[in-house]
C-alpha cells in the first residue's frame, strides 16, 4: 500500500557559507503534479534535496506523513529514505554498463533474476533507448544518460518522485515522450510526482500546483490555472509576462 500522502516542509531554512539561500515553508500533496519554478539560484534544488531527505536544513523541519504514522526524524529512517527518489538535473549513473544501471535498480527492489533482463529492455525501449542496452553509460550523450536517470528511477519504484529539469537535455521529441512517460506513471501508481522545470508551457500543461520560488522564498503556492490567469505578486507577473513576450 502507498504509505507516503505528504511531505511538508516547515520553516526550512538553509545557508551556504554564511549566506540565506532558503527559507520557506510547504506542503507537496500526493495527489498533486507539482512544478517548482522560478529564476536560476532561487533555490529550487536545494529545496528539492531538503525535501527528498537527501540533504538536512539548518534550521526548520521535514514531516512524512502518510496514511499509518511515520517515525520522528525521516532523515535518520532509511526505510522511509529509500521511498523517495531524487533525480538530480545532472544525471548521475554507475560508470558501468546502462543494462546494470537498470537491472541493479530492479535487484534493490527484489525482482527476481530471470525477469530483470526483459524488463530492462522493457523499461529502456518506452525511453527510445533500446540500441543503448549494453552501451557503457559515462560514454551516453546528455539527454541518453537523462533519460537513464529518469528510467532507473521508475525502477526505484518509488512512493514519491521528484525530478529536477527532467526534460532539460531533451530535444522537443523526447520532451514529449518523457513527459508521456510520467503522466502514465502518475495514473497508473496515484504517487507523487513533483518536477522543477525553466520551461512555463511545460509547467502549464503538465502540473496541477505551481509554486513560484523568489529568492529562497515561496512566493505563490497555488493551483496551476490560478497561477498562470492571476499571479498575485509582481515577481510571479513579471515571471510570466517575460516567458509569453
Ligand atoms: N553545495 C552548495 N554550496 C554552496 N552554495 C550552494 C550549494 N548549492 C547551492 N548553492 C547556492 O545556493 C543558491 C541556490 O542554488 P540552487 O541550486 O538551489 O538554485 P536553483 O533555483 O536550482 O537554480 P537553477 O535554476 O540555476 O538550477 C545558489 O546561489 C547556489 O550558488
Ligand atoms: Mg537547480
Amino acid at each position: 500500500m502507498t504509505e507516503i500522502q505528504k511531505i511538508e516542509g516547515s520553516n526550512l531554512l538553509k545557508l551556504y557559507q554564511g549566506k540565506q539561500v532558503l527559507s520557506c515553508s510547504l506542503t507537496l500533496e500526493r495527489d498533486n503534479i507539482t512544478s517548482i519554478i522560478g529564476h536560476n539560484a532561487c533555490g529550487k534544488s536545494t529545496l528539492l534535496r531538503i525535501l527528498s531527505l537527501l540533504e538536512k536544513p539548518d534550521q526548520g523541519k521535514v514531516k512524512i506523513h502518510g496514511p499509518r504514522k511515520i517515525g520522528r526524524n525521516p532523515f535518520s529512517n532509511f526505510s522511509l529514505r529509500k521511498k523517495i527518489t531524487l533525480v538530480p538535473a545532472k544525471a548521475a549513473l554507475l560508470k558501468d554498463t546502462v543494462f546494470n544501471n537498470i537491472a541493479y535498480a530492479l535487484q534493490l527492489r527484489g525482482y527476481k533474476k530471470d525477469r530483470i533482463p526483459q524488463q530492462v529492455e522493457e523499461l529502456l525501449s518506452t525511453f527510445d533507448l533500446e540500441d543503448k542496452v549494453q552501451s557503457s553509460a559515462n560514454k551516453l550523450s546528455t539527454g541518453e544518460a537523462q533519460r537513464v536517470a529518469l528510467a532507473k528511477a521508475l525502477a526505484l519504484q518509488p512512493e514519491a518522485l521528484l525530478l529536477d529539469e527532467p526534460t532539460a537535455s531533451q530535444d522537443p521529441n523526447h520532451t514529449r515522450l518523457v513527459e508521456g512517460i510520467l503522466l502514465r506513471w502518475k495514473q497508473q501508481t496515484g504517487r507523487m510526482l513533483v518536477i522543477v522545470t525553466h520551461d512555463s508551457s511545460q509547467a502549464h500543461n503538465f502540473s496541477d500546483r505551481i509554486i513560484f520560488m523568489h529568492e529562497g522564498r515561496i512566493l505563490e503556492n497555488r493551483s496551476t490555472e490560478d497561477f498562470f490567469n492571476c499571479p498575485s505578486t509582481e515577481q510571479a507577473k513579471a515571471f510570466i509576462h517575460d516567458r509569453i513576450h
